[in-house]
């Protein structure tokens, strides 16, 4: 049957709206924290060391138990498990035990009547630090040589000697700072104790299997003794992969100490301060080009700030390195990436992943070499795009589905760059005080996790008597549309309209021991799954219906006008009633394994990805050279989601992985002062774009193509690649930068984010030159 191909669809493809956009908007979506609380509930507040890196040498927490409304406290002694709400390392605590090794770290749990009774006695505690040795920055890091793992280096032929043989060299080094999830819902569970020592944990996490795991350790438990439950999150970004175990972890100690609910709502302002954040970076580099740009040689070192444990630092500077060719081939390259243990709040997953760091070193060194040659960076970039044999990645892995090329030729006509770059040399001409950018940069995205054995997904697919379905899958919706997505793969299968599907809650009593949601892989491996449960149920149905009225299993068709069994026509819910009492199971599991895919860390050679998701933007911004501010003018998108399985929802993701991408770069400051204290910390000081920041003018157009792998309809992910455009806009406004002096061969210094700032700074320091 052709129809058993999962790119197969019956239906026109519909771009049916996210399934909770009418509940978001009207405020019925129920979070986390939204249900029904039980009178009995405890509500819960962490007490939070004051230092970056000390000794506990006592603490009194007799005030804290006197407070009005305090009902327990718990410190590290009252664990009956392990004490670890770590991803892989076993090195995150859920309560400090002897020694805190930043700033925010958790050291006791109150659990109180109220929310406020909670927070305010938390703070009564007397603890006795011995202040220790901090490491807070990159620098100080490196002198102390102090790493969370060995310095990794991924390398092609010899760089050392193709940068001395090479006619023009240039040396580099620029700074990225973090960046704060800021998801709207803030990190929130709710722990409820059942019958026999069970825990039930609704929860905001983009992992619960690792958060059901975590806790059942924590409680001397099984797994099957922890049932997490997460409807939706309100938003995530990656700040929910690992983060959310701390407050799930408190809430279930608290559950399972004091036999009452116990929900655990962290305030903003603690959020900010007590949970991971995106990797700052440190990048040097030495290239060697030729005369018209060709990059012949690069050494590139990444050094990342990674804070106090381990969490997934690996995993995410392994993405950086693996996204420092970006769209790029580098014949002689070596990527060193130190891994810096700081006494800051640990880093985490940040959508891209370790990915933009990697890539926006690269996209620097691009521009560094126009500037240097006084030639268009898009040029540049162009000559040095993979192609027919220079096509293997520095892994080793050969880049087979490159489509940069003519996307950004594409992108370059539609969006009028060298027009417009003609129009702007010649505004900046006339301008004394306003200068303008623009610049194209591609995105190139390896979409699977470089961990291999997390590429596995599984699904449940209940249909019920009455025709209509439910699903439920390992995926957790963040936003992200998955679930529409996944509803849209099992409604197509059986060829009924979306409203006959049920979309339930992600459950670990449904699906067992799944991934996070992340690596921006959840429709591609859970509509997989989903669509080899409802392809079971099919099969089953068919065989039925073949038997039935006596025809071939070829004869059965799902159509949108009913199901076909030879000269038998019935809806879909008159064959569920009567496979029923025919007794044929309605009811599947699915899985589905990424294919092909297999990387060696130790060489860091392999094929870590499944494919490549590719895209490219043209931005033009516009800055002040007296105030250092700018504004982002005009922005054109073209991106490749393959054949996609929901429009609307891509082009949603799209423009919103691009104006976070944008906050990155430009707006969002993360400062700790010299006692490792995070200073910003609310939204009056850690400034997220806001509607204003977005473009007046943005256009986002869909590549026409389609996956060259057989992905589910064969589409391609879309949650993280496209905040790497945003990448554009860094260009963009150090462009607008160099126009101050535009007889200087050289790029003008500028660290991001791009805050008035650093931008008022560059441009004394590049007019200087
Ligand atoms: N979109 C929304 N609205 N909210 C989110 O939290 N997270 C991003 C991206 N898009 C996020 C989002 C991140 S970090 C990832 S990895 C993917 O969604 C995860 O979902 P997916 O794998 O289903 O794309
Ligand atoms: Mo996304 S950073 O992989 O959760």
């Amino acid at each position: 049957m052709a129809d058993r191909d999962p790119a197969w669809r019956v239906l026109p493809k519909p771009s049916h709206p996210h399934d909770s956009a009418p509940l978001h908007v009207t405020g019925a979506a129920r979070y986390a924290d939204d249900g029904p609380e039980p009178a009995d509930m405890l509500h819960l507040a962490f007490g939070q060391s004051a230092h970056a890196h000390a000794r506990i040498l006592s603490m009194d927490l007799s005030a804290v138990r006197a407070a009005e409304g305090v009902v327990q406290v718990f410190t590290a002694a009252d664990i009956p498990g392990a004490n670890d709400v770590s991803p892989v390392a076993g090195d995150d605590r859920l309560l400090a035990d002897g020694e805190v090794i930043c700033v925010g770290q958790a050291i006791f749990l109150v659990a109180a009547t109220s929310q406020r009774a909670a927070r305010k006695a938390a703070r009564l505690a007397k603890i006795d630090y011995e202040p220790l040795p901090a490491c807070l920055t990159i620098e100080a890091a490196q002198a102390a040589n102090s790493l969370i793992e060995p310095t990794q280096r991924m390398a092609r032929g010899d760089a050392d000697a193709a940068l001395a043989n090479a006619p023009h060299s240039l040396t580099g080094s620029f700074d990225m700072g973090g960046q704060d999830h800021f998801y709207l819902e803030g990190q929130v569970a709710l722990a409820t104790p059942g019958e026999d020592g069970q825990i039930h944990l609704l929860c905001s996490t983009q992992h619960p299997s690792e958060v059901q795991h975590l806790v059942a350790h924590m409680l001397h438990r099984n797994s099957a003794d922890v049932t997490v439950e997460v409807r939706r999150m309100g938003g995530a970004f990656g700040g929910k992969e690992t983060q959310a175990a701390l407050f799930a972890a408190a809430a279930a100690l608290v559950a399972d100490k004091t036999g009452r609910p116990a929900k655990f709502r962290c305030d903003r302002d603690d959020d900010m301060v007590m949970t991971g954040k995106r990797h700052a970076f440190r990048v040097g580099y030495d290239v060697g080009f030729d005369a018209q740009g060709h990059v012949l040689a690069l050494r590139l070192r990444l050094a990342s700030r990674c804070g106090a444990t381990v969490d997934l630092s690996p995993a995410i500077n392994d993405r950086a390195m693996f996204h420092a060719d970006n769209c790029y081939w580098l014949p002689d390259v070596e990527i060193v990436s130190e891994r810096l243990k700081t006494n800051t709040v640990s880093d985490t997953a940040f959508r891209g992943f370790g990915g933009p760091q990697g890539m926006l070193a690269i996209e620097r060194i691009m521009d560094d070499v126009a500037a240097h040659l006084g030639h268009d960076p898009l040029a540049v970039r162009c000559i040095n795009l993979y192609g027919p044999g220079r096509d293997v990645a520095p892994y080793g892995m050969t880049i087979a589905d490159n489509i940069a090329p003519q996307l950004i030729a594409r992108l370059r006509t539609d969006a009028r760059y060298d027009a417009r770059s003609a129009a702007i040399a010649a505004f900046n001409a006339a301008s004394p005080i306003i200068k303008k950018g623009i610049a194209l940069t591609p995105v190139k995205f390896g979409i699977s996790f470089t961990t291999t054995h997390l590429n596995q997904a599984g699904a449940l697919v209940l249909v019920y008597a009455d025709g209509s379905i439910q699903i439920n899958h390992g995926g957790t919706e963040m936003g992200q549309g998955l679930y529409i997505k996944v509803a849209q793969v099992v409604a197509d299968v059986f060829a009924v309209p979306i409203d006959r599907v049920r979309i339930t809650a992600t459950r670990t009593d449904k699906v067992p021991n799944t991934s996070a949601t992340a690596a921006s892989s959840g429709a591609d491996l859970n509509g997989m799954a989903a669509y080899n449960a409802a392809m079971t149920i099919r099969d089953r149905l068919t065989a039925f219906l073949a038997r039935t009225f006596g025809c071939a299993d070829t004869d059965v068709h799902f159509t949108p006008e009913g199901v076909i069994a030879g000269t038998e026509r019935l809806t879909f819910a008159q064959l569920c009633r009567k496979a029923h009492i025919g007794r044929i199971s309605l009811a599947a599991t699915g899985f589905y394994a990424t294919p092909g895919i297999a990387y060696d860390r130790a060489a860091h050679q392999g094929r870590p990805f499944y494919y490549f998701a590719y895209g490219a933007a043209v931005s033009e911004v516009a800055i002040d050279t007296l105030t250092g501010e700018h504004k982002v003018l005009a922005v054109d998108i073209l991106h490749d989601v393959g054949r996609w399985l929901n429009r609307q929802i891509d082009i949603g993701q799209i423009e919103g992985g691009f104006i976070q991408g944008q906050g990155w770069l430009t707006t969002e400051e993360l400062i700790f002062d010299d006692q490792g204290r995070l200073l910003t910390h609310s939204p009056a000081t850690y400034k997220i774009p806001t509607a204003s920041d977005r473009p007046a003018h943005m256009t986002i157009s869909l590549w026409d193509g389609e996956n060259v792998e057989p992905t589910i309809n064969r589409s391609k992910a879309v949650g993280e690649p496209p905040f790497m455009l945003a990448i554009s806009v860094f260009s963009a406004l150090t462009r607008a930068v160099a126009a101050v002096a535009p007889d200087v061969r050289a790029l003008p210094r500028l660290d991001a984010p791009a805050t008035p700032e650093r931008i008022l700074r560059a441009v004394s320091e590049h007019r200087a030159r």
